[in-house]
């Protein structure tokens, strides 16, 4: 009778020892499955910080450097068509908007050199053709443009002395300077000879500004910059990947009256700290901006190949008045007046030229200062705001759409008599949209690799380990329950027990070794 009892307490502990076990591996598997639920997106990040970490040879690496896509840029025009009636009968300018005129661009860092700390330096070169096929003219379209140089020169008279207005006055007579030049696109985009800077060239002294003798919008930037950039490689600081540290040798400017707006730490537009919230703000740095941009989310979209991405633009107010912006405060260190809502002022990246950068047909700005003139339509939102379009997890740029317009402030000087019929206002010049407009395949693929596999990676083995370890545990648990049940007859009634029974009840399969 002892004995029996006996064998059968062996049998059943072995037994339970057996399910047990089973449930500790079951309750390892859920907490695996746990621990897989919370820290499988801060591996992935870990990873994804790793794999887009600026270092020489890698993939991402020759993408940043040479980005194997082809920006494309888009010039439009604004021809004057009424420059005497306007200037001699006081007409309301009438303007023509031509273009585009598109250029395809090369990019490529140039002499890049890795520093201890995490950021490298670099050149950057951009190189520009002019793609026929795809514009609405050619570069030798002939238009009629305020002439910036002149009317730079007379607007900034304006303060100093009258005598002096006069001297430029009998100057511009001679050197025969008119307030509207007709030039081919070409050369109002690329440079002509202008017989004011030429002038200025020879008689201001060396180290004083306008160190070209030709004037054209985008001068000198077919090329190498000779801009020296800084930039984080994420090494050091994977939240300042792709900003910039400094600027020429200089981490702010000295154009503002605070760090804030001084500020040069923003992306070149390319690349961006990863792992973005819709809450992140990003900036972008431009040095013919004169500051950093800031960008917010806007919306979701999907970029190219099905990858989506976060839309980002500038705030409506990041051109605001101080009153509607009071943060703009520290951009208007000569102010007030400071440039009007709507306008950036950069005159002071332009050699003092009263140039102010709006959005394309005056979007943002009081209506008033595209009614001004005829022949803008009213700004349209889709073609005319500047947005850039960021996969949010790894921060690479997937399309991007900067538009800016270029406009002249010109002032009425009485005393110049070329210029004393050309009223105080807002000249638009021209407008460009600088795009990018999908990734080569390669890149794309990846990107919908770190976009979609992490999740669904981390659902697969949490499903995985969560369902082993549930049916495992079901599984113990109701051979637990079973076993207890019979242990407890046993127990009750242990007389009764025959040698049949038990194995009947027991499966071969289950019983367990001695
Ligand atoms: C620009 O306007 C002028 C007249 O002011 C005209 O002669 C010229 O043909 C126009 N250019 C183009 C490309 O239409
Ligand atoms: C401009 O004024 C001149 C002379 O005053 C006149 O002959 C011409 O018709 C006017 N043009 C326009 C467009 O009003
Ligand atoms: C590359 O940059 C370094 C550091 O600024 C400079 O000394 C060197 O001359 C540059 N090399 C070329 C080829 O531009
Ligand atoms: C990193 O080193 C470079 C070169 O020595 C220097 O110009 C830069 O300011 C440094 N950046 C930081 C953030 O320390
Ligand atoms: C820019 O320079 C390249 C060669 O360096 C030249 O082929 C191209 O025509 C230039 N583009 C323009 C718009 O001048
Ligand atoms: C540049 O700005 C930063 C803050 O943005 C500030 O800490 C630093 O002192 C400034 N450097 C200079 C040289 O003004
Ligand atoms: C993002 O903004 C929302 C709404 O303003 C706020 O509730 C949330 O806490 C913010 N998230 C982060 C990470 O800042
Ligand atoms: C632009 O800035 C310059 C320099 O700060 C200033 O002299 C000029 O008046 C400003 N122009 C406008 C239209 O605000
Ligand atoms: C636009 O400017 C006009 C005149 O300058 C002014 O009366 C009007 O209130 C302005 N509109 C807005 C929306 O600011």
């Amino acid at each position: 009778m002892k004995g029996r009892e006996k064998l059968c307490a062996k049998l059943s502990s072995a037994f339970l020892r057996k399910w047990w076990f089973v449930v500790a591996v079951s309750i390892g598997f859920l907490l695996f499955g746990i621990i897989v639920v919370i820290f499988f997106m801060s591996w992935v990040k870990l990873v994804i910080n790793h794999e887009v970490t600026l270092r020489d040879g890698t993939q991402a690496f020759g993408w940043w450097a040479k980005p194997p896509v082809t920006p494309i840029i888009r010039i439009y025009i604004y021809n004057v068509t009424n420059a005497d009636e306007f200037l001699n009968n006081g007409s309301k300018p009438i303007v023509d908007e031509l273009g585009p005129y598109v250029y395809t661009e090369k990019w490529e860092k140039k002499n890049i050199t890795f520093h201890e700390n995490g950021t490298l330096s670099f050149n950057q070169e951009k190189i520009y053709y002019f793609d026929e096929s795809q514009s609405a003219g050619s570069e030798d379209d002939v238009v009629v443009v305020p002439n910036i140089p002149m009317l730079s020169a007379t607007s900034q008279s304006k303060h100093a002395a009258r005598f002096l207005r006069l001297a430029m006055a009998s100057i511009m007579d001679i050197l025969k300077i008119k307030p509207f030049v007709e030039v081919s696109v070409g050369q109002l985009l690329w440079g002509y000879e202008d017989p004011l800077l030429k002038l200025a060239k020879d008689v201001v002294p060396k180290e004083q500004k306008l160190p070209y003798e030709e004037f054209g919008l985008m001068y000198n930037k077919n090329g190498t910059s000779q801009d020296r950039l800084t930039v984080f490689t994420g090494a050091s600081d994977i939240t300042k990947y792709g900003l910039i540290d400094k600027w020429n040798g200089k981490s702010n400017l000295s154009h503002y009256t605070t760090d804030q707006c001084n500020s040069v730490e923003g992306s070149d537009g390319s690349i961006f700290p990863p792992h973005m919230t819709k809450n992140t703000t990003i900036h972008i740095f431009d040095k013919d901006l004169c500051r950093r941009l800031p960008l917010v989310f806007d919306k979701e979209v999907v970029a190219s190949s099905d990858i989506p991405a976060y839309r980002f633009t500038p705030p409506k107010n990041v051109f605001g008045s101080v009153e509607e912006n009071p943060d703009n405060a520290c951009f208007c260190p000569q102010g007030p007046p400071c440039a009007p809502s709507g306008f950036f002022n950069v005159s002071l990246c332009q050699y003092d030229s009263p140039i102010l950068l709006s959005f394309p047909h005056f979007y943002l700005a009081n209506d008033s200062y595209r009614t001004a003139f005829e022949g803008i339509s009213p700004p349209d939102p889709e073609k005319h705001n500047f947005y850039i379009d960021v996969q949010p997890i790894m921060g690479t740029a997937m399309s991007a759409k900067a538009r800016v317009q270029v406009n002249l402030a010109v002032s009425q000087v009485i005393d110049i008599k070329q210029v004393a019929t050309f009223p105080d206002i807002i000249f638009p010049i021209i407008w460009f949209e600088e795009g990018l407009e999908s990734l080569p395949a390669e890149m794309t693929n990846l990107m919908g690799l770190a976009t979609t596999v992490p999740p669904i990676a981390r659902a697969t083995i949490a499903g995985i380990l969560f369902g082993l370890g549930a049916v495992l545990l079901v599984i113990a648990i109701w051979r637990l329950v079973r076993g207890a049940n019979r242990l407890s007859s046993l127990h009750l009634a242990p007389g009764h027990i025959s040698q049949t029974n038990k194995t009947k009840d027991v499966p071969m399969s289950n019983v367990p070794k001695y």
